[in-house]
């Protein structure tokens, strides 16, 4: 039997020569990404194969839709001509895409250069089918199937032999999310808080309203901007990743409400505008940088710029400010004996972070295992954003004459340069290592 290219019938007899080939399964087992292969046509629609390729597996093989074009993280095209040349091995695909007679319209070519021998394997399984190249006629064409929203049956991962990797570093965070993220704002006790409070002095009440109104307004932030990253996540399919997220969301939005309802309304017992403590950097970081960077993922989810939203996330407001910020409050009460119960919220919370951060350095490492280029996004992305955070922090420190409670600038930028040269070192590492090498690593900050 002869395959028209492009054809239901041919995709179906690719996914199965796929699918038996133990050469491709092996030389396909580091290539994660679905694809779409486009047939432009001079004068009707051009046609689209969808692939979902996972470990050296087929997963889903059909005729691709619009949704799967915003949505597949690598989009080739090319002529009937040229697909020829390619698909019967005629020309090299990697080759093809250099020359630009085969386009690439999305994804990032160092990565398929880098998995050169699983497109040469997955071509040459392609060639051995009976095919002709042909156009089909405008009215023969087939029609493309109603966008799919929820994932196939076929590609479901616990259902998989292996099921879910129980090693992979979003897992181990998951188990430990479970054992240490459970705990609830409104079980803590502040009737000592309260009355301690009662007694602060003006500055020393300033200084902790302050804080609290930039931490409550940056969880604020960090909740309303996380979705976009999660859905990029989930649209990879990346499961154990997602596990994970479910928990860093609620998490933020409980730090929300510990401050909100426990530290605001309760102990402080404030019920007026707390804005006025935006300070320009602030403003700026919360109100444009961060915002932008997380919500440009709902129309370009390429690896740079995932990379840019997770560094700015990540790297700059969790791993710089929250994690600083949380250090200094809870010193400021910790070493003055006051307020029991916001610092038992505060340690809950800076666990989480933690968590968070851990993450953060995870997904950056894999993305810059995934396409080297993703360092530069990243290194670029830090050099803007470090200054703003240093300066929101100094801009704290400049309100009052003699800070209250003993805390030193200095001590505290300490704090925050000594952790971001640490992650800044574990992300470079992740230069020289592979996709496989990111995932063996044990989980830790
Ligand atoms: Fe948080
Ligand atoms: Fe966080």
């Amino acid at each position: 039997m002869q395959y028209r290219a492009f054809s239901p019938e041919w995709v179906d007899a690719c996914a199965n020569q796929l699918r038996e080939s133990s050469t491709y399964r092996q030389a396909g087992q580091h290539w994660h990404w679905p694809l779409l292969l486009v047939l432009v046509t001079p004068d009707a629609p051009d046609q689209m194969i969808y692939l979902d390729l996972q470990s050296g597996q087929c997963n889903e093989a059909r005729i691709g839709t619009t949704t799967d074009l915003a949505q597949v993280s690598f989009v080739l095209a090319a002529s009937l001509a040229t697909w020829q040349r390619v698909l019967t091995s005629q020309v090299d695909p990697i080759v093809a895409i250099m020359q630009r007679q085969l386009l690439l319209k999305k994804g990032s070519l160092t990565t398929l250069a880098m998995h050169a021998a699983a497109a040469k394997a997955l071509v040459a399984e392609v060639a051995q089918l009976p095919t002709t190249f042909t156009l089909m006629p405008v009215d023969a064409l087939p029609l493309p199937p109603v966008d799919v929203v929820t994932t196939p049956a076929s590609t479901f991962i616990t259902t998989r032999a292996g099921g879910l990797q129980q090693q992979h570093p979003a897992m181990q965070l998951f188990r430990k999310a479970k054992r240490l993220g459970i705990w609830n704002p409104d079980d803590i006790d502040y009737r000592q808080d309260i009355s301690d409070w009662q007694r602060l002095t003006d500055d020393e009440q300033d200084v902790l309203r302050r804080l609290t109104s930039l931490f409550v307004a940056g969880e604020e932030s960090v909740t309303l901007d996380l979705l976009p990253l999660i859905q990029v996540i989930a649209r990879e399919g990346r499961l154990e990743e997602e596990l994970f997220l479910t928990t860093f969301l609620w998490e933020e939005a409980k730090h929300v409400d510990f401050f909100a309802n426990g530290v605001i309304a309760t102990v402080i017992q404030h019920t007026g505008d707390l804005s006025h403590y935006h300070t320009p950097a602030y403003q700026r970081l919360f109100g444009d940088e961060l915002p932008r960077a997380m919500h440009a993922l709902t129309s370009d989810s390429s690896i740079h710029a995932q990379a840019r939203a997770s560094a700015t996330y990540n790297m700059i407001v969790e791993g710089v400010l929250a994690e600083t910020g949380y250090e200094a409050y809870f010193a400021a009460l910790a070493r003055n004996n006051l307020m029991p119960g916001i610092q038992h919220g505060i340690t809950m919370l800076k666990r989480d972070e933690s968590r968070h951060i851990a993450y953060g350095i995870f997904l950056l490492s894999r993305l810059i295992a995934q396409d080297s280029r993703a360092w530069q996004t990243i290194e670029q992305r830090l050099n803007e954003l470090f200054p703003i955070a240093m300066d929101i922090i100094a801009e704290i420190f400049a309100a009052y004459p003699v800070m209250p409670f003993g805390l030193s600038l200095d001590e505290f930028a300490q704090i925050a340069l000594t952790n971001f040269n640490r992650r800044l070192q574990r992300l470079e590492k992740a230069r020289r290592q592979t996709v496989a090498q990111i995932y063996a690593l044990e989980e830790s900050d």
